[in-house]
């Protein structure tokens, strides 16, 4: 596997793959590299098939960090990253410096004007529009056919594709299923911030969607009786706060009053100043 940190380096080698007709396939990553973003890596290994190239990007983007965040704190594991990367087939890392992807007076940035109003982006005012102005970035230097996403960030994986729609981008955007730990924490770089005490208690998460889902495909359509039942599994763990429980349609994020065909159940829940977010996208069959 090869290894770039140098945007130039990195344009040149885009030029050469591109002049042999070999596609890219994408994986955006901010390290802290766990079984969720290789289950990533291992999707784009088959959509780019045995001539593509499976490109990690690996960059602790600051643009999408607020000024209380965990930006300085946040885990970095090059190393190893590198190493499981390899493992799992990427064919490039790309890794630039923590000051090569912005220049220091950068003044022209992509926002996304719907989607990104509320959930995350109401807790995280500016979030999407470092995370649009970076994968944009990525998109017009690496090219790739396809990238791919993690469904925990459901909110940015519907951002991304309006992004992609509204600024023409030919790249085909795929989700990757949310992976879980045995007892149904989902998998987040973050979750490594957890005390004992908070990481027994932060099943509660997964816990809350399963018992929606079940209500769910058991028929149950009231929306009320839906977040009450998150809210009292949530409220069964005395160290978590409830940051929002959102209930949207997983395509516009908008706010439904009924499932209709599809929910998305998002919920971000802070155990002391460690934010965790997991989500359920529920859709009728057929
Ligand atoms: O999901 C992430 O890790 C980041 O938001 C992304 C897409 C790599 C952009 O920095």
């Amino acid at each position: 596997m090869k290894q770039i940190q140098q945007l130039d380096e990195l344009q040149d080698w885009v030029q050469q793959e591109t002049s042999v007709g070999r596609r890219r396939v994408l994986v955006p990553t901010m390290g802290g590299l766990h079984e969720g973003h290789l289950s990533l890596v291992d999707i784009a290994r088959q959509q780019a098939g045995k001539e593509g190239r499976v490109v990690v990007s690996l960059f602790v983007n600051p643009t999408q960090f607020g000024p209380n965040e965990d930006l300085g704190a946040y885990p970095k594991s090059l190393e190893k990253d590198r190493q499981l990367c390899e493992e799992r087939g990427a064919d490039l890392l790309f890794a630039p410096e923590a000051d090569g992807m912005y220049a220091a007076d950068a003044s022209v940035g992509v926002s996304e004007g719907r989607l990104s109003r509320g959930l995350c982006g109401g807790s995280r005012p500016g979030h999407f529009d470092g995370v649009c102005t970076i994968v944009s970035k990525l998109f017009n230097l690496i090219q790739p056919r396809a990238a791919v996403f993690g469904e925990k960030d459901y909110q940015q994986l519907a951002v991304i594709r309006r992004l992609v729609r509204d600024l023409n981008y030919p790249i085909k955007i795929i989700g990757g299923p949310i992976v879980r730990e045995d007892d149904g924490l989902a998998m987040s770089t973050r979750n490594q911030y957890l005390s004992p005490e908070e990481r027994s208690q932060a099943v509660v998460l997964s816990m809350a969607l399963l018992q929606a889902r079940q209500a769910l495909d058991g028929g149950e359509r009231d929306m009320l009786r839906i977040r009450g039942l998150v809210e009292r599994v949530l409220s069964g763990s005395p160290l978590a706060r409830l940051d929002y429980l959102e209930t949207v349609h997983p395509d516009t994020m908008q706010a439904v009053e009924e499932p209709g065909d599809a929910l998305l159940i998002a919920v971000a829940v802070f155990f002391d100043s460690t934010r965790l977010i997991d989500n359920l996208c529920w859709r009728e069959e057929g």
